[in-house]
């Protein structure tokens, strides 16, 4: 490659017109999968049809009794908390470092997060951090597997078991990662994902909620599938069932279109997770002793989805160059895809948790607090895609020699 940096003028190290990364595979199948249900029915009331093969194809994969369709990720949370049965003031101790929606569904319960740091490697929420939260508040943790890499489920399982509290997974970022063989999705008491249009396993808008436990699936019928779905699934002894006709009021069904397009996405998820697999050790082998990068040193009993591939910038191994300067002149380079995540942050930054009072009846606003692993870890990352085509090695090749060529060149950015 070329030495004189594009920032600088020199000529781009990518010069492929944008965009490199295409998410989701919309192929031939796709279409003719969203037409035939088009023209079979657009909006399905109880377990049936498409809804009820795209669950069963659900349960079956991650191994649990249930698995109940939504129109979202952020209402799959939400489902997961209200079926849980938690209540004002209990207390749920969240990852700092994690996307808002994953949280912010506790607020309309009255539930308050308890924001814990996250361990030094990966961003995910820190065992050792979660012991520290318990109070005898606490009901409940609720982890999320950040950017696919399995959280120390080892540890977390054991602290909730010890101290009697429900675990809670949002596997968004997960689908198909393994810790110790075990899927996330399969550990706690129930999971949440969402299969909004960027995820691993997507319908373009949707989520799923997981559960082996029958009344916290009745609970999350009610919630959001009343009447027809709620008579026919929830027992006729049960104490729910009278209130099958209207629910709890929600209606939060997942649009058959939606479901049409993971069930022709999903036989591909397997060959999509061995080539991301490929392709993030090709990224590991090539960043690990790089000056400047530190690639994220994952143990081989946990095995990512890569939804995405973080590394970590090390500004002192590179005269101090800031992030934002490296950041800037692969993006000059032609590194289109690179990105800083913004939103996905620590959330104690976010207006919402400092003052969840102005917007949410019975919050006080916490007292400031530091996080400083999770603070970090967001300050100093910069996240690349992970392709899923082999005919894709194109791109992972040029990005990683661009990388390579920032670094080579540093010191003119300084
Ligand atoms: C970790 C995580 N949780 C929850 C959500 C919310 O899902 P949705 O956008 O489907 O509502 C997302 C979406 O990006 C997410 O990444």
């Amino acid at each position: 490659m070329d030495s004189k940096l594009a920032i600088f003028g020199g000529p781009k190290a990518i010069q492929i017109e944008q965009p490199h990364y295409m998410w989701p595979v919309i192929s031939k199948e796709t279409e003719n999968a969203v037409l035939e249900q088009l023209h079979k029915t657009i909006s399905i009331y109880d377990k049936s049809g498409i809804i009820d093969d795209v669950e069963k194809q659900l349960a079956n994969y991650y191994k649990r009794k249930y698995a109940l369709l939504i129109n979202s990720g952020t209402m799959a949370l939400y489902t997961m908390f209200v079926s849980a049965g938690l209540k004002k003031g209990d207390e749920v101790i969240v990852p700092v470092y994690n996307f808002p929606a994953s949280v912010t569904p506790l607020f309309f319960i009255g539930a308050i997060p308890i924001l814990c740091d996250a361990e030094s490697v990966t961003g995910n929420i820190d065992p050792k951090a979660i012991e520290k939260k318990i109070t005898k508040k606490t009901k409940a943790i609720s982890v999320t597997h950040m950017w696919g890499i399995p959280c120390d489920m080892d540890e977390i399982c054991e602290i909730a078991e010890r101290h009697g509290l429900m675990l809670f997974e949002d596997f968004s970022h997960s689908h198909g990662a393994e810790f110790k063989g075990k899927l996330t999705g399969s550990f706690g008491n129930s999971a949440a994902a969402s299969l909004q249009g960027q995820k691993i396993l997507t319908g373009g808008e949707g989520g799923v909620f997981l559960t082996d436990d029958k009344e916290m699936y009745d609970k999350a019928i009610l919630l959001g599938h009343y009447n027809k779905r709620a008579l026919q699934e929830i027992e006729k002894d049960s104490p729910l069932y009278k209130f099958g006709v209207t629910g709890m009021g929600f209606k939060l069904r997942v649009h058959p279109l939606a479901a049409a397009i993971i069930h022709e996405q999903f036989p591909h998820l397997n060959e999509w997770l061995r080539q991301k697999r490929i392709f993030a050790n090709l990224m590991n082998n090539f960043l690990k002793d790089m000056a400047g990068v530190e690639t994220l040193d994952v143990p081989s009993y946990k095995k990512p989805s890569w939804y995405a591939y973080l590394f970590r910038y090390k500004s002192k191994e590179l005269g101090g160059l800031e992030i934002e300067k490296f950041y800037k002149a692969l993006k000059a380079e032609g590194c289109s895809e690179a990105d800083i995540p913004k939103s996905t942050c620590p959330l104690n930054a976010l207006p919402l948790f400092k003052n969840p009072n102005e917007l949410f009846d019975g919050y006080k606003a916490p007292s400031p607090e530091q996080f400083p692993m999770a603070e970090d870890f967001y300050n100093n990352t910069i996240k690349l895609p992970v392709w899923t085509d082999s005919k894709d090695k194109v791109f992972v090749d040029l990005y990683l020699k661009t990388i390579e060529k920032v670094v080579i060149n540093y010191r003119e950015l300084l």
